[in-house]
């Protein structure tokens, strides 16, 4: 007899009792009705110029730091003014002292007002869609997703919050006893969030820190701060108290202050592993109460493909696995390995693909494949690339566009190996590896992919049933895909999250996401 899985039927699941909720329905850019006057909108927005300053600014006095777009780091974006010490200090002691007063306001009216800051999100699309591309260098397609997701995390987190923090859910006992239990918030969240995802992923875990009834301090990536000081200030029109959510500019200095301060009551973090170790180190080591600690981080995604896999399928899901965002998502693809049988065969088509791809100005629509985010990034995987071809790896590369030199641009690369434990750590880029299996490997190649000790996306194209099931009962991964691409989780049909090295879940856009930001409160009366 199959096992069920176990749920209290005290507290439902969210398509239970919100069936009717819906995702964003994004923007339909093949429709050239919707696309041109869009484009037409956007080049007017080329020229504005953004500022991203602390929420409270307690002094005339810091420096304004240039943003520069990815992909010409002549051209200005705008500016980022990072918080000072003594005005961390500060946001920190506000949003604790407004905290009780979030709590108390309940969860209909916190999920009321995420609802209209996710209104007001796509009353703003256009500035939005605009900075995805000039501050992040997304494409307009990627820019569209990115958005479509924000507004996604604030919704299911706002039902989130009608349906955990509604009524106290009461629990049995005996005759003349009264068991209930309630939750409220920790107190002040950390939120930290990384470039990768400016928008989504800066708003997703203040949205459910503040849906569970927290106070936040949010400080973006020092890349990409000019998008998180708009969608704040949306949250505030929406009527979100500025001192509940507090925007904190700055880089990973600014990160440390806050999280090793004992006032706050827990860390939501997103970005790399290392820096996730750092932070967990300092949470340890710091005074105070013991603080929650939600890590998402990185990964060394696999794709296995066998012999039954269907050739064009493959070669559209790879393409866009490994280069769609020019690899810089945490689920992209890394290492594909394809078996012996049909190696050579997938591999031509993969690399036709490859060929065909678009490098350029994520400005322009027809670009696949645009910039990484800083000359940091683009240093680190050429270093990557050529120490792969001194030691002998074979390496194909595309060639750059004309005018590159003005941008971050890496060109997409696949590189093959003998090993995914060849690679030391997670290449976060349009970098693609690939490895020749033979079938009778099969349990070895997935020995070594959990040797990686990473745990975030794996895929599989297979049609094989029994592959299928030798593969899901071996993997460690958050999110495993079958035949299909590996990237674009969806809020709530997708949760999203990995486990190891890819941190701590649960997961974004699921329904124990929230929940975790919460502290549970029993209270037990003799009647
Ligand atoms: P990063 O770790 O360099 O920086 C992330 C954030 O942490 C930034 O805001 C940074 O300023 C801050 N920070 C740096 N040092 C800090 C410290 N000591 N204390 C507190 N904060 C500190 O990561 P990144 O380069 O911005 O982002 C890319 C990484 O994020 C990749 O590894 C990618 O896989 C990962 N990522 C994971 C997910 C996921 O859901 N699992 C999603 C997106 C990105
Ligand atoms: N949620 C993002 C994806 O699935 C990271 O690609």
């Amino acid at each position: 007899r199959a096992l069920e899985p176990y749920r209290n039927p005290a507290i439902p699941l969210p398509t239970d009792i919100f069936p009717n909720r819906q995702n964003s329905a994004g923007i339909d850019l093949s429709d050239p009705l919707v696309r041109e006057p869009l484009m037409a909108r956007l080049e007017k927005l080329d020229a504005k110029q953004w500022v991203a300053e602390p929420t409270f600014m307690s002094s005339a006095e810091g420096e304004m730091a240039p943003i520069n777009k990815p992909h010409d780091l002549t051209a200005q974006v705008g500016t980022r003014r990072d918080a000072l010490d003594f005005e961390v200090e500060e946001a920190i002691a506000r949003a604790e002292a407004i905290q009780p007063g979030w709590n108390a306001l309940g969860g209909e009216k916190r999920a009321l007002l995420l609802e209209a800051a996710a209104d007001l999100f796509e009353d703003h699309t256009d500035e939005f869609l605009s900075l995805c591309q000039r501050e992040a260098g997304k494409t307009l397609q990627d820019a569209v997703l990115e958005l479509r997701e924000a507004v996604d995390f604030l919704r299911y987190y706002a039902t989130e919050a009608r349906r955990l923090f509604a009524e106290p859910i009461p629990l049995p006992g005996p005759t003349g006893e009264e068991n209930r239990l309630s939750m409220a918030g920790r107190g002040v969240f950390a939120c930290i969030s990384p470039w990768n995802f400016p928008l989504a992923i800066f708003i997703g875990p203040p949205a459910a820190a503040l849906a569970s009834g927290n106070t936040v301090v949010a400080k973006p990536a020092e890349q990409t701060p000019l998008i998180a000081a708009l969608a704040v200030e949306l949250c505030h029109e929406a009527g979100i108290p500025e001192e509940a959510f507090q925007l904190l500019p700055g880089a990973g200095d600014v990160g440390e202050m806050i999280t090793s301060d004992p006032r706050i009551a827990g860390v939501a973090f997103t970005g790399s592993t290392q820096t996730a170790q750092a932070i967990n180190r300092s949470l340890a080591g710091r005074d105070g109460p013991i603080a929650t600690f939600i890590a998402e981080t990185g990964g060394q995604n696999a794709m296995i493909v066998d012999s039954t896999a269907l050739p064009e399928q493959v070669t559209r899901d790879v393409v866009a696995s490994a280069f769609q965002s020019a690899g810089q998502r945490c689920s992209a693809l890394r290492v594909l390995h394809i078996q012996e049988d049909v190696y050579d065969e997938m591999l031509a088509m993969i690399r036709g693909a490859f060929d065909a791809l678009v490098i350029g100005n994520p400005e322009n629509l027809a670009t696949d494949v645009g910039p990484v985010i800083d000359p940091d990034a683009k240093t680190s995987l050429e270093r990557h690339i050529a120490r792969r071809k001194t030691g002998g790896s074979q390496v194909w590369r595309r060639k750059l566009h004309r005018g590159s030199s003005k941008g971050c641009y890496v060109a997409p690369t696949i590189i093959e190996l003998d090993s995914i434990l060849d690679l030391k750590r997670e290449n976060f880029g349009p970098v693609l590896h690939v490895v020749k299996y033979k079938a009778a490997d099969i349990e070895r190649v997935m020995e070594e992919i959990n040797a990686t000790g990473y745990g975030l996306t794996l895929g599989l194209h297979s049609r094989n049933d029994d592959m299928r099931a030798f593969i899901e009962a071996r993997a460690r991964v958050g999110n495993f895909y079958v035949n299909r691409n590996q990237i674009g989780a969806v809020v709530e049909s997708q949760p999203f999250g990995g486990e190891g090295l890819s941190g701590t879940g649960p997961k974004a856009g699921g329904p124990h996401y929230v929940a975790r930001f919460a502290t549970e409160r029993v209270v037990c009366i003799d009647t």
